[in-house]
């Protein structure tokens, strides 16, 4: 899989011909955008404004990489948060207003040390937040409202925001058993945005939109109450846009990005500080794992993870059903892994699972079962060679799996753990979305990794739209997708 380069995976990683491609499309976009303004700009001096903008564009920092915000009645994000005492964090009870404080970080976690083995140094205030998954929409729209590179003329636009909040929207109705119901502000959504004039250039092609739940719970594919799920991402307008998820699908148009941890550094040195505590950190168990059992999957992945864990002395199984140990407090989940040298991530409900960061946060290596838990998800921000920075124990049938765990970790040398250590420590910036007022110096976090990352996709549909090529070819790896969904390949 490693060995299947993509279009995009290569100009990712070619920064020589990334710029030269920008460089070149630069040029030719300049002269487009020049010949369409005179035409649509009736001043009484095209000339002149031709060369303003000219040289504006040569000086801009910011060229290619305009967004704009569109600017949307307050049902779909606003109101939301106002009224979070009807949001659940899935099937249990408890309500979503604590988390929505502080712009979505949730509520500080002061004072507190993490337990380090052998040090005591106090973590600095205003970097760690019970965090809750689900309010990464928020936490993006509010990192954006800070953006550099904001307009407010769309025309300057590389790229359209939809700051609708269309997880903590859909979380209301994924439950109500009336299809009409769980679609309505999907279709409401799509509705306001077609009507606007941003949409006509691109037909929403250079829209996107951000969600804090898995793209799955956007696409029942069958108006059937035995489908899971919201059609929102099947409808034809929809499908025209781009949305960044925690967890992608295998359409073209989805894009993963990482969880949201609970550490959000405002500065450079917060993130240096931590790493240097975790790359010293002393760890007494080769591996963990945390989450909670499935009695009615036993079969299920996660149950024989737990049944080799429980049988190892060397693994530590923190078990997260309610009321066992409390999992949504970070400092219970960081306290494990810190003490892990690796951490068992196999799937669950879905492909991926928050703790792959929690775990990359604390120095701990990920052990992946699947390729769709995050090999083939997160690729604007997890080096492409996998065995850097994880180890992958492939299960193609769950029922005749007789891999001893214990025996693969003890097996791998020890400067080979120091290095994957190392690189996973390195991850910790890109995987972690700074404090949304801030922006750091020396590191380019998860959210300037995802924005880089669409800004380049929407790129590449635009040079294809004009090209008259199909939009929807060239920014995606359909191998890669069969590669990995089907179960089958890999
Ligand atoms: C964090 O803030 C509290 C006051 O809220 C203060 O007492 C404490 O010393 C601060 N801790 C650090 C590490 O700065
Ligand atoms: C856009 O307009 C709003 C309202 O007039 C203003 O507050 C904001 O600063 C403007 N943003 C930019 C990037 O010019
Ligand atoms: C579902 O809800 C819609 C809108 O509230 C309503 O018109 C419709 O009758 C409902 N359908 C069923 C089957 O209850
Ligand atoms: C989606 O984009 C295509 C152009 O790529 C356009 O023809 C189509 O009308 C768009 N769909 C909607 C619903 O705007
Ligand atoms: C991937 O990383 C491993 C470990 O650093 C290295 O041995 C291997 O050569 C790399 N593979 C590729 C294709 O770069």
């Amino acid at each position: 899989m490693d060995e299947k380069p993509t279009m995009i995976i290569r100009s990712h990683n070619n920064n020589h011909q990334l710029w030269f491609a920008i460089l070149i499309s630069f040029l030719f976009c300049t002269l487009l955008i020049c010949f369409d303004y005179s035409k649509t700009f009736h001043t009484p001096n095209n000339n002149l404004l031709t060369f303003s903008l000219n040289k504006q564009q040569n000086t801009d920092s910011c060229t290619n990489r305009y967004v704009y915000i569109h600017n949307l009645p307050s049902r779909f994000n606003h109101f939301l948060l106002q009224n979070c005492h009807f949001l659940t964090r899935g099937t249990d009870k408890t309500n979503m207003c604590p988390y929505i404080n502080n712009m979505g970080l949730g509520p500080e976690i002061k004072n507190h040390n993490f337990e380090g083995k052998n040090d005591n140094v106090l973590v600095p205030n205003n970097t760690w937040y019970a965090t809750n998954q689900f309010l990464l929409e928020v936490i993006f729209h509010n990192r954006m409202k800070n953006y550099e590179c904001l307009t407010n003329d769309s025309s300057l636009a590389s790229a359209i925001f939809v700051p609708s909040y269309i997880g903590l929207d859909v979380s209301r109705f994924l439950w109500v058993s009336n299809l009409t119901v769980r679609d309505s502000s999907g279709f409401e959504l799509v509705k306001w945005l077609v009507e606007k004039p941003e949409w006509k250039r691109m037909f929403g092609r250079d829209h996107f939109i951000v969600s804090g739940r898995i793209s799955w719970d956007f696409r029942r594919q069958f108006d059937d109450l035995a489908y899971w799920g919201s059609k929102f991402r099947f409808l034809p307008e929809s499908m025209n846009m781009s949305m960044l998820a925690v967890e992608g699908s295998s359409w073209k148009n989805d894009y993963a990005i990482p969880y949201p941890t609970s550490f959000h550094p405002s500065m450079d040195n917060d993130v240096y500080q931590w790493q240097n505590k975790i790359r010293h950190q002393k760890r007494e168990f080769l591996f963990t794992f945390t989450g909670a059992p499935r009695p009615e999957l036993e079969d299920s992945m996660r149950g024989k993870i737990i049944q080799h864990c429980r049988g190892s002395s060397v693994c530590k199984f923190i078990d997260c059903s309610y009321g066992v140990e409390n999992c949504d407090n970070p400092v219970n989940v960081m306290k494990v892994f810190e003490n892990s040298v690796f951490s068992l991530q196999p799937p669950g409900d879905s492909y991926t699972r928050r703790s792959i960061f929690d775990s990359i946060l604390a120095g701990c290596i990920p052990v992946f079962f699947h390729p769709g838990t995050a090999y083939s998800q997160y690729r604007w921000h997890l080096p492409k060679n996998r065995t850097k920075y994880s180890v992958y124990i492939p299960v193609k049938d769950v029922k005749k799996w007789n891999v001893d765990i214990e025996k693969v970790l003890l097996g791998i040398p020890e400067n080979e753990v120091i290095a994957m250590r190392e690189e996973v420590i390195k991850l910790v910036p890109k995987i972690v979305y700074a404090d949304p007022n801030t922006k750091l110096d020396k590191f380019e976090d998860a959210f300037d990794l995802a924005l880089k990352g669409i800004l380049e996709r929407i790129e590449n549909v635009r040079e294809a739209m004009r090209e008259g090529r199909d939009p929807s070819v060239g920014f995606a790896d359909e191998d890669h997708y069969k590669y990995t969904f089907s179960g089958e390949k890999y």
